[in-house]
């Protein structure tokens, strides 16, 4: 008996097999109920009782032997094809899923739209910036408090170059490049060192508007502002302008709307005031044109700029504005229906 069993492991060592069909004919010879090895076990029965403790032993190997060259048969015929990796080509490729716009991108294109109606153009501009563009161009004094209004992420000091703290400064771009008049909606990304929170964050989106011609006014920018304000929220909505410090308009103001959220009647978003502010404008400041050797004598113009996540938080009510770059899909698959 003891020599069959060895005879047998031997065999078994050296099974073949290229495919599961030879596989599975190995498996149904040793170790099915009609097999080899299961015969043997019948076998077993007639052995002396005190050759049974030996004869047990070899029986036992024997199973375990078959059983790890089948496994290690069925490994190497898998092996380097198709079965062992997650390819799988009789997968249906249906559902596709379709993906949806961020909500950031819906509010832009939303708000350069209304623009577009009224005949600005779209521009971009550069993230990493010289100190002229963002600043100096704009009328900001060297050592002006404004300045620390706009805490700024230096890449290098002496020349200094930084990460935009606003899309204003993209107006200096185009009042050195283009000739007047100009009429153009700038969005883009913007940079400034702000400790993160729900409210506030490193980096943040705005849209900015220039309009440079003969004769513009203020009453220009009050009309635009209205009807932005208008298309944007509610056909009722109203506005409101608040006088304000910018040091590249004058005069400059901050624009309120009526709290769409509670129709004006005061809530915790407007802070019960019925208002909330969206926006810094103002008539573009004569040397801010200067210094972009446009003559104010014959130009004038107006300016605006607004943050992309605050529209979309007076839209949608998002309380926490670190939602918008977490990339987190059930956040962003609830804007599926608003693309
Ligand atoms: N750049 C300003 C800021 O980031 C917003 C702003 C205010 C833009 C007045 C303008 C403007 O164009 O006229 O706070």
């Amino acid at each position: 008996m003891i020599n069959k069993i060895k005879e047998l492991q031997k065999e078994v060592a050296q099974m073949q097999a290229h495919n599961a069909e030879e596989l599975e004919a190995l498996r149904i010879k040793y170790l099915s109920r009609k097999g080899k090895i299961q015969s043997l076990m019948g076998e077993f029965r007639n052995v002396a009782a005190d050759q049974k403790r030996e004869v047990g032993m070899y029986l036992n190997e024997l199973k375990e032997i078959t059983q790890n060259r089948i496994n290690e048969l069925k490994n190497s015929y898998a092996g380097g094809n198709a079965e062992k990796t997650d390819l799988d080509l009789t997968r249906t490729a249906y559902p596709i899923e379709l993906g949806s716009r961020h909500p950031l991108s819906i509010v832009r294109n939303e708000i350069c739209d209304i623009f577009a109606r009224l005949g600005f153009s779209i521009s971009e501009g550069p993230e990493i910036e010289d100190d002229w563009h963002v600043f100096s161009a704009l009328n900001f004094p060297e050592d002006h408090p404004a300045r620390d209004m706009q805490d700024t992420f230096f890449i290098q000091h002496g020349p200094d170059v930084l990460l935009r703290t606003h899309t204003s400064s993209v107006q200096s771009h185009e009042m050195e490049t283009l000739d007047p008049p100009i009429r153009t909606v700038t969005p883009g990304r913007v940079y400034r060192n702000e400790a993160i929170s729900y409210r506030a964050h490193c980096f943040f989106h705005q849209v900015e508007a220039l309009y440079i011609d003969k004769n513009v006014s203020f009453a220009d920018l009050k009309q635009a502002l209205l009807y932005f304000a208008k298309e944007m929220f509610s056909a009722d909505t109203k506005i409101r302008l608040r006088p304000s410090y910018f040091p590249f308009t004058e005069p400059s103001a901050e624009m309120d709307i009526s709290c769409n959220i509670c129709g004006g009647k005061g809530c915790a978003f407007c802070k019960h005031t019925g208002w909330v502010e969206i926006l810094g404008c103002g008539m573009v400041d004569p040397n801010v044109l200067k210094n972009a050797n446009i003559d104010p004598e014959i130009y004038s113009g107006f300016a605006l700029g607004m943050g992309v996540e605050r529209i979309a938080n007076l839209k949608y009510q998002v309380k926490d504005l670190r939602l918008f770059s977490e990339n987190d899909i059930r956040f962003l698959k609830e804007f599926e229906s608003a693309n």
